[in-house]
């Protein structure tokens, strides 16, 4: 059974915590789109993990994971990444993480432009992580980016460095900002290449291998539907396909081999960065950010939060063909008197159920709720569909209906062990 698990909002909503949880099952886990500017949290017997570049599935041993060819990899990021892991008592060797050599990389004046970039849209800007994702892409569209594939060429490896450096300095300089030191960022990224290179292999031929072993893949979504380049609510995006169709392109697994997509959503709604959020509540933010929750794993920026949305959700099932819902941090909700449901959208005189065609009239969107009571208990503690209160599972059917989906995994606490099968 090979599955592809995708974010059905904009980003956050337990996408590590489903893939850890399923990783139990598989045999394989693959992250195919997306950076460091991804963090996944994971919390297993108590000690608590953040991965950015790293699989989800790392934290079971004897399970591979593989960096695809659509991820843009920082090396020096995924060296800390691996430093941190490692220093939490994860084991990682080429045994269990493999790079795919059609990665791009991220480098430090992806890092400097991403900011650069960010300054001159002013008002516009789109709130992106800083982690130069968005320049690393637009290397790779150009056909001027660095990858891992050159890792076992040094000399040319050093040679595209140089154009890439002096193409930056030129912009940094006309700004009067700090030009990078070419000397330096080659001597950092030959010892980096040296460290990963272990790793490297043809991760197409080896999934494919696994594929035919009878193993089970795992592909690990990064973002969500709504960040998607094609289908989110651009510009207020990020730069790769964050939709079921990354995971294709991104790892040389073709459709036929995928036997189940599960889109992953919060009871209710987040989003870090600027751009439209027609839910957008300020008294559940507030009363989720006064629990301690939705702060970004990344960089620590303080989620937006609204209701959930059943227009955003149940059109990514239509764009990722999504079988299944995983319901994350449903106990969000545990102390509210009355909970909220978006289900359509006012745009002028009409209604839609559907988002807008033109991506400038999200903004101009009204959401239009219908109240469910709330169940007021402690959820977290449920180990079973059976165990949750009526109202709760009464707010599950309807989300269900709406989607046009079941909710076959729930979650009621950050907690490996607080996940429930249907
Ligand atoms: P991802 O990027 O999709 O992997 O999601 P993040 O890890 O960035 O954000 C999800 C946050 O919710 C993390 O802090 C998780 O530990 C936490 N989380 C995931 N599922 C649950 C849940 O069911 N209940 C609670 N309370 N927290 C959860
Ligand atoms: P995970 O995998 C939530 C958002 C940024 C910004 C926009 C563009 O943890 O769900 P970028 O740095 O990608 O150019 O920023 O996308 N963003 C995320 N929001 N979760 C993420 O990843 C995100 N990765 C990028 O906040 O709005
Ligand atoms: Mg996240």
């Amino acid at each position: 059974m090979n599955t592809v698990i995708v974010g059905a909002q904009w980003g956050d909503e337990g996408k590590g915590k489903i893939v850890d949880f399923l990783t139990e099952d598989a045999d394989v886990v693959i992250r195919a789109q997306g950076g460091n500017n991804a963090g996944h949290t994971v919390i297993a017997n108590g000690e608590k993990y953040v991965l950015h570049l790293v699989p989800s599935g790392i934290l079971w041993p004897d399970k591979t994971n593989i960096i695809g060819n659509g991820v843009v990899l920082d090396p020096f990021g995924l060296l800390e990444e691996l430093d941190t892991l490692r220093g939490q008592g994860v084991v990682i060797s080429s045994d269990n993480l493999a790079i795919s050599e059609g990665a791009h990389l991220v480098l430090p004046y992806h890092r400097g432009l991403d900011r650069r970039r960010e300054s001159n849209r002013g008002q516009r800007k789109i709130g992106t992580t800083g982690r130069g994702i968005g320049p690393s892409y637009g290397d790779k569209v150009d056909r001027t980016g660095l990858r891992v594939a050159d890792f076992n060429q040094p000399d040319r490896l050093m040679e595209k460095l140089a154009a890439k450096v002096e193409e930056a300095n030129l912009i940094f300089e006309s700004v009067g900002e700090e030009k990078l030191n070419l000397k330096e960022i080659g001597d950092q990224l030959l010892d980096a290449a040296e460290k990963l290179s272990p790793h490297v292999r043809n991760c197409v031929t080896y999934a494919h291998e696994q594929i035919q072993a009878g193993k089970s893949l795992l592909f690990e979504g990064a973002q969500g539907t709504y960040l998607d380049i094609d289908h989110g609510t651009f510009p207020f995006v990020t730069s790769s396909n964050t939709t079921v169709g990354g995971a294709i392109t991104g790892s040389g697994v073709p459709p036929k081999f995928i036997d189940r997509v599960i889109g992953v959503t919060k009871a209710y709604t987040t989003r870090v960065g600027e751009g439209p959020f027609v839910s957008e509540d300020e008294a559940i933010s507030d009363m989720l950010h006064g629990m301690g929750r939705e702060f970004g794993a990344t960089t620590g920026r303080a989620r937006r939060c609204g209701w959930f949305d059943s227009v955003l959700v149940s059109y990514a099932t239509l764009v990722n063909g999504i079988d299944q819902l995983a319901l994350t941090n449903l106990d969000g909700l545990d102390g509210l008197d009355e909970i909220k449901i978006c289900t359509s959208y006012k745009l002028g005189g009409e209604m839609l159920t559907a988002p807008p065609p033109h991506s400038r009239d999200w903004d101009q969107c009204e959401p239009v709720y219908e109240s469910h009571p709330g169940w007021k208990t402690q959820t977290t503690e449920a180990r079973t569909f059976d165990d949750l209160p009526a109202a709760a599972r009464k707010y599950l059917a309807r989300i269900e209906e709406l989607c046009g989906v079941p909710v076959a995994i729930l979650g009621v606490g950050p907690d490996r062990a607080q996940t429930l099968v249907a």
